[in-house]
């Protein structure tokens, strides 16, 4: 993914829309990591890529009238959805790099749920984050262990997909987007310290969604990945392996239903 607004610009409001409808799995992992921010009524908290807003508007909840919630995201499909909403949130166009709409310490706290692995320039985005926050607020991010994308389904899937004809030598799988911007949790705790954060709490735990049919999971895929999901592969290649994909999910359908499992890192940072 590039740096440029051109990585976004992929996304339609029908995948904006999916992903508000489907993400049901992903607020509850945003609602897991906010209640480790410790807020209180009256905070002031920044959602950095904040999506359709629905864990925005949760967190506006929580820190009820006397708050202040802002939510930014790069991409106008989502706020279209998140500003539909409508509530007390102020949502507005923004990317984790470049905060400089906000004055230095404006936050008591800064969200990123699901977000850091899509930031191309990790390291200035914890800067700007640490700029932004107040002293002793706090950073609470979830993302993948790159380390680990190896041991989730979607891996375990595509590759063998991948290794077969047509497709066999034709993709770079390193391009596709959800292999190429995660950091492993070394990497991800020396960036935050790096940052001159402090570190909080660290976990990594497995983690596992459960869709009601291969489709209902490509489609998650696709509307949380804003377009971006096997755009570097060859078009003529997207539709087939995509069928491709629906289906190897598919065969792999359990009892309760096709399971993407793979692992997440929960990390909390604090300004000192
Ligand atoms: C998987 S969604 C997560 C949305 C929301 N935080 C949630 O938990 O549902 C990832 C979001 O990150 C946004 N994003 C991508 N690159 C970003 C960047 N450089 N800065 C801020 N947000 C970014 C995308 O537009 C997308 O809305």
């Amino acid at each position: 993914m590039g740096s440029g607004l051109s990585a976004f610009a992929h996304d339609s409001r029908e995948l904006a829309e999916a992903y508000d409808r489907v993400s049901e799995l992903q607020l509850e992992s945003g609602q897991r990591l906010v209640e480790r921010l410790g807020l209180r009524e009256g905070d002031r908290v920044l959602d950095v890529g904040c999506g359709t807003g629905r864990l925005t508007q949760w967190l506006a909840e929580r820190v009820g009238p006397t708050g202040a919630v802002t939510g930014i995201d790069p991409v106008e499909e989502r706020l279209e959805v998140a500003r539909s909403r409508g509530g007390a949130v102020h949502f507005a166009a923004g990317r984790a790099e470049a905060l400089e709409a906000f004055e230095d310490q404006t936050f008591d706290a800064v969200c990123m749920s699901s977000v850091l692995h899509w930031v191309d320039e990790k390291a200035k985005a914890l800067a700007e984050v640490r700029r932004v926050l107040r002293a002793g607020g706090r950073l609470g991010v979830t993302t993948s262990p790159r380390e680990l994308a190896r041991a989730g389904t979607l891996r375990r899937v595509l590759e063998p997909l991948l290794a077969r004809e047509p497709y066999a030598g034709r993709i770079d799988a390193s391009r596709l987007t959800f292999s190429k911007g995660g950091c492993t949790t070394t990497e991800l705790v020396s960036l935050v310290l790096e940052s001159r954060l402090e570190l909080v709490e660290l976990q990594v735990t497995p983690q596992a969604q459960t869709h009601s049919s291969g489709e209902a999971l490509v489609t998650f895929i696709e509307a949380s990945a804003f377009g971006t999901f096997l755009r570097p592969i060859p078009e003529d290649l997207r539709l087939p392996l995509r069928a491709e994909l629906v289906a190897a999910f598919e065969a792999q359908r359990g009892p309760e239903g096709v399971a993407l499992c793979g692992w997440g890192v929960q990390l909390i940072a604090r300004r000192a």
